[in-house]
C-alpha cells in the first residue's frame, strides 16, 4: 500500500471514531430461514439470515400496519427502545469432506472496549461528520436492503460492502471500513483474527417511500464516497443517518488447512449458496419507539450511552431470543446448506 493512501485511511479512521456516532451491540435473537422483506409470508424463505432486534421479527411485518416497537416484549439490542430488526446472509465453513459447518459471530472491540453480546452483530449510526448537517430519523413502516445476494462477481458490489482480513492477536477493530485491502470477495488466505464484514446503508431518501419494490429505490448513496457530507441528489433529499452493520466472523476453528478444499480455494460460503463472498447483502426493518432515535440524533449520542435512551446490560439484551419459526437444524456438521442450495462461484 501507499504511504499516502495509508495516511488517507488514517484520517478517515480518525475521522468516523472521533465524532458522535450510535455504536452498539446486539446479541442473536435467531438464525432461520424467513425474510420479511425479500420474501413477506413465506416460511422458509430460500436462504438462511442471523437476524437481531425486537422479538416480533415474523415472516410476514407489512410496512403499514406492523408496529415492531408495540409488538415486540425485548430487543436483543443495548437501547431498550430499538425493536429494529437487522439480518444478514449467515456464513458456513465447506470442508474438505463437503460437510458444512456454521461460522460463529463475536463482538467487537473498538472505541468502547469490548461490545458484549452473544452471537450477533455491531450496529451503528453514524451522523454527517460536520456534526452539524440535520438527519432525519426512518419514518415508521421504513426498511432498505443493501447488497445483491446473487452476486458472484466484484463488478456490481455496492459501496460499503467488504470484507476484512484481521491477522491473529489484531486488534479487529481498526481502520475504516471498506478501506486498504478490503474486498467485497471473501479473502482467500487463513485469517487468524477472523473475517469482518461490514455493511454500509444508502443515506439520501426520497422523503415519500418507506419501502420500495426492490426495497432500495427509494434511497440512494450520496453523489461522493463514503463520507456522510456529500449531497444527496435531488431526487433523494433528505439526509438519513448511515446504518451500518459489523460483523466478525470467528473463522478461528477452521484455521486448519487441512480441512479446506484441495484446489487451494477459500472455503467460507454465504448461505444463498455464494462462494465468493460479493453477494453479501443486509436488510434493515426500523422499530425504533417513537421518536426515540431522532431524540438520539438530536442530541449528538455517542457509542451506546446516551441521555435520551435506556441502555439494556448485554444480560438482558441476550436474554432476548426467538425460537425459529422456520424450524431445521442450523448448527453443527450439515449435509448441506439448509435449503439445500448449490454453492456457486460465477
Ligand atoms: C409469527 O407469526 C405466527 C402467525 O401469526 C405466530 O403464530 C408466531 O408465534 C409468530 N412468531 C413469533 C416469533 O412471534
Ligand atoms: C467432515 O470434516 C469435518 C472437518 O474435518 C469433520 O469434523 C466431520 O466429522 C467430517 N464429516 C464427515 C461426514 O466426514
Amino acid at each position: 500500500m501507499q504511504l499516502t493512501s495509508l495516511a488517507a485511511v488514517a484520517l478517515l479512521a480518525h475521522n468516523v471514531y472521533a465524532q458522535s456516532m450510535l455504536r452498539f451491540a446486539c446479541s442473536q435473537l435467531v438464525v432461520e430461514r424467513l425474510d420479511p422483506l425479500v420474501n413477506p409470508g413465506a416460511n422458509p424463505s430460500p436462504h438462511l439470515h442471523q437476524i437481531v432486534g425486537g422479538n416480533s421479527f415474523n415472516y410476514s411485518m407489512p410496512t403499514d400496519s406492523y408496529d415492531p416497537a408495540a409488538l415486540s416484549t425485548c430487543t436483543s439490542c443495548t437501547f431498550a427502545e430499538d425493536f429494529s430488526n437487522y439480518w444478514t446472509a449467515v456464513l458456513y465453513f465447506k470442508a474438505r469432506n463437503g460437510t458444512f459447518k456454521r461460522v460463529n459471530q463475536i463482538g467487537n472491540g473498538g472505541p468502547q472496549g469490548s461490545l458484549v453480546q452473544n452471537g450477533g452483530i455491531d450496529i451503528y449510526y453514524i451522523p454527517p461528520y460536520d456534526g452539524q448537517t440535520k438527519v432525519t430519523a426512518f419514518k415508521p413502516g421504513f426498511r432498505m436492503l443493501a447488497g445483491n445476494q446473487m452476486l458472484r462477481s466484484g463488478q456490481n458490489v455496492e459501496r460499503g460492502i467488504c470484507h476484512r482480513c484481521f491477522p491473529k492477536n489484531a486488534q479487529p477493530f481498526g481502520g475504516a471500513p471498506c478501506s486498504g485491502s478490503d474486498s467485497s470477495a471473501l479473502p482467500n488466505g487463513v485469517c487468524e483474527g477472523g473475517i469482518r464484514t461490514t455493511i454500509t446503508f444508502p443515506t439520501c431518501w426520497d422523503g415519500v417511500n418507506v419501502d420500495s419494490p426492490d426495497h432500495k429505490s427509494h434511497v440512494a448513496y450520496p453523489s461522493g464516497s463514503f463520507e456522510m457530507n456529500s449531497p444527496c441528489p435531488s431526487t433523494h433529499p433528505v439526509k438519513l443517518p448511515q446504518v451500518m452493520y459489523e460483523i466478525l466472523w470467528d473463522t478461528a476453528p477452521f484455521n486448519d488447512k487441512n480441512i479446506w478444499p484441495t484446489d487451494g480455494s477459500q472455503p467460507f460460503v454465504y448461505s444463498q449458496g455464494d462462494g465468493t463472498g460479493h453477494g453479501q447483502h443486509g436488510d434493515y426493518v426500523f422499530g425504533w419507539k417513537g421518536d426515540s432515535l431522532q431524540q438520539a440524533l438530536d442530541a449528538k449520542c455517542n457509542l451506546d450511552k446516551c441521555s435520551k435512551l435506556t441502555s439494556q446490560t448485554p444480560q438482558q439484551a441476550m436474554q432476548c431470543t426467538n425460537k425459529q419459526t422456520a424450524v431445521e437444524p442450523v448448527d453443527g456438521w450439515l449435509p448441506q446448506l439448509p435449503g439445500n442450495l448449490p454453492v456457486t462461484y460465477q
